[in-house]
């Protein structure tokens, strides 16, 4: 019965696969999962050919799209999306870390005017394995274990 799945199949939605198993609740979280009113499953620590043990998350009725997306790639690189229709894959995306980082990460240095005022947090993407992010207003580099997301 190599066939069954280890999450049930959902009707239309978004599959979200390939997380690394660890990372699983952090998705959960940066999205906000947790308040919504559409049906969610997920499983982790399940086999994967490709990571060993993986993460899926399955949202029924969603779409995730712009920094959602972002998001997700910060936390989880290799990951992808598979967009459902009527219980059938119709798309299958990779997230991408962007080239720019605008909003979702915290900077790094407590002096940055980003933490001391109301100002947007931007980021050029030095390195996207490991994360660098350099920011546009103190120049410090925001590095992959110090990733902070809003
Ligand atoms: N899936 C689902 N509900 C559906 C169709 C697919 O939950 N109605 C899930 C599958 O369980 C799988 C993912 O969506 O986790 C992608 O489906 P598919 O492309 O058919 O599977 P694979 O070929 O195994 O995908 P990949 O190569 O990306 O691992
Ligand atoms: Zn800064």
């Amino acid at each position: 019965m190599d066939k069954a799945l280890q999450v049930s199949a959902i009707k239309e939605g978004t599959v979200i696969d390939h997380l690394p198993a660890e990372r699983l609740f952090d998705v959960i979280n940066i999205l906000g999962l947790y308040n919504s009113t559409d049906m969610i499953t997920f499983g982790t620590n399940l086999d994967s050919k490709r990571l060993g043990k993986k993460g899926i998350i399955k949202v029924a009725n969603r779409h995730f799209e712009g920094k959602e997306i972002d998001k997700i790639a910060l936390i989880a690189p290799h990951a992808n999306l598979n967009i459902i229709k009527n219980y059938e894959v119709v798309e299958k995306r990779l997230v991408e870390i962007p080239e720019e980082i605008i909003s979702i990460v915290k900077c790094f240095n407590p002096k940055c005017i980003t933490n001391n005022e109301n100002v947007e947090t931007r980021f050029q993407v030095i390195c996207k394995s490991p994360i660098e992010l350099k920011c546009f207003f103190c120049e410090k580099i925001t590095h992959e274990k110090e990733v902070v997301i809003t």
